[in-house]
């Protein structure tokens, strides 16, 4: 039956595409209010789509964006299939033309074999992809292969704010899950397709530096007031060493080790020092010293400013004194690190480097764990032979530098580990103008996740 679902999935490429496009000229934008509307019209795109496939549908709200939830009604899947439950995000990063995109965002365009639109690789693309391979499925044999939940959600992008309450909500619709399937990361290459067995953690603050209650004269007071702008530079500069290691006391104290076979497999995936500066636009790469580029994105903790201001911007000189200085931070942690813990540690360190003269407030923007998945599972080795079908190559094993929010959670409250295969390529610019997902990798997806459902649903059956 897979293959007649295959042939299904190829013969019918421009109708799939045409459906995405159209999701993807809805600017579900999750962090800018004019785009609440978006927002929730991107969510009853899903819903109607869904409702395509055969699923059941709700719509649950939350104190800022719904998410959407749809279950297998009976009759659509086999009286034992294993229960699976997909996760996704509908919600996209802001974009406007004068960021740099050459095409309109929020107007899908194809270039090059490329679909080139705001969300098109995160994540809408890969859950589309998804949502395919179900109608296919649908269409082609007339039920699903799984017992299948799917929960997609608009916050994912400012930090799945209200997505615990969501899980705690539905716990005894999503215990039952064997598996829980993502598609919100990359191949590791072009014709290299993977899958990731780890993301790090995120923790993000806001500091505020308040200096005199007013902008001053700089030759008046300048060097008998504190100035913050000063003040937290100084205080920024004290939170990495010369060794490119981060200086809060007990920041490394819990940090995973990664034992040595597993770095040397590393050392062996079609990497390259110049490949990775090239894709980042840079000369040469930075970081701790005594890592490879991968390991230090892979399993170190890292900090890094996010936005900095004070003072004046504007055009030739003006001497001031400022009156505020700000900074947003985030932290990317790696397993074993308690969000909670490195929250108090970093809140000590900066009262205790705080300069005399200033007052500093710290505002903490939401923390999420890292996730560690074991790589022996038999919904792992589904994945692995999925990908095989759907892109012709085994998957190599890797680890991503960025965050899923609800990938440590759904863990910690449901107990399953996540199976993370993405269709997306490093080169998407993801969050940054020009985002795109390329077609073949698009369609291999779709192959991908047709395949992916049918292995689990002979391999998982009476598990
Ligand atoms: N899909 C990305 C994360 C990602 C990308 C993981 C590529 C692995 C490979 C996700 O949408 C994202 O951007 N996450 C944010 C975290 C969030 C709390 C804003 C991130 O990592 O900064
Ligand atoms: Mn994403
Ligand atoms: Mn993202």
């Amino acid at each position: 039956m897979l293959d007649s679902v295959l042939i299904w999935v190829d013969k019918n490429r421009r109708r799939w595409l045409e459906d995405l496009q159209q999701w993807l000229a809805i600017p579900s934008v999750s962090t800018q209010q004019s785009h609440d509307a978006d927002v929730a019209a991107a969510a009853e795109w899903a819903m109607f789509n869904l409702r395509g496939i055969g699923l059941t549908t709700e719509l649950i709200p939350t104190a800022r964006h719904p998410c959407v939830f749809a279950t297998t009604p009976e009759g659509l899947c086999p009286p034992h299939a294993p229960h699976v439950l997909f996760y996704g995000h509908y919600d996209v990063q802001p974009a406007q033309i004068e960021d740099g995109w050459h095409t309109p965002p929020f107007k899908p365009t194809i270039k090059n074999g490329d679909l080139i639109a705001r969300g098109a690789s995160d994540d809408k693309g890969q859950v589309h992809a998804h949502l395919t391979a179900l109608l296919a499925w649908r269409e082609i044999a007339s039920e699903l292969p799984v017992r299948l939940t799917v929960l997609l959600e608009g916050e994912e992008e400012i930090g799945s704010l209200n997505l615990r309450t969501v899980i705690e909500q539905r716990i005894s619709q999503l215990k039952s899950a064997q598996a829980l399937i993502i598609s919100d990361c990359n191949q590791f290459a072009p014709g290299v397709p993977a899958i990731t067995c780890g993301l790090r953690g995120l923790m993000y603050y806001q500091i505020d530096v308040q200096g005199p209650v007013s902008d001053l004269h700089s030759g008046l007071f300048g060097g008998a007031v504190a100035n913050p702008a000063n003040a937290l530079v100084e205080m920024l500069s004290r939170l990495h060493d010369g060794q490119g290691r981060v200086t809060v006391p007990g920041f490394y104290d819990d940090v995973a080790s990664v034992d040595e076979a597993l770095r040397q497999q590393w050392k062996e995936l079609p990497f390259t020092d110049d490949q990775f500066a090239r894709e980042a636009g840079i000369t040469t790469p930075f970081g701790e010293a005594g890592y490879t580029t991968l390991e230090r994105k892979w399993i170190r903790p890292t900090l890094d400013i996010n936005g900095l201001w004070s003072g004046y911007q504007g055009p030739g000189a003006k001497t001031v004194l400022p009156a505020r200085a700000g900074a947003k931070l985030s932290m990317r942690l790696v397993p074993n690190q308690d969000p909670q813990k490195i929250a108090a540690a970093f809140e000590a360190f900066v009262q205790q480097i705080t300069p005399l003269g200033v007052t500093v407030n710290l505002t903490a923007l939401g923390a999420s764990p890292a996730a560690l998945t074991p790589t022996d599972s038999p919904v792992m080795q589904a994945a692995a032979e999925a990908l095989k079908i759907g892109f012709g190559q085994n998957p190599v094993y890797i680890r991503e530098g960025g965050s899923i929010p609800v990938v440590g959670w759904f863990k910690e409250m449901l107990g399953v580990d996540a199976v993370m295969l993405g269709f997306g390529l490093p080169d998407d610019r993801i969050h940054g103008p020009n985002e795109k997902l390329n077609l073949e990798c698009y369609y291999a997806g779709i192959r991908t996740a047709a395949a992916l459902y049918d292995v689990l649903g002979h391999k998982l059956c009476g598990k």
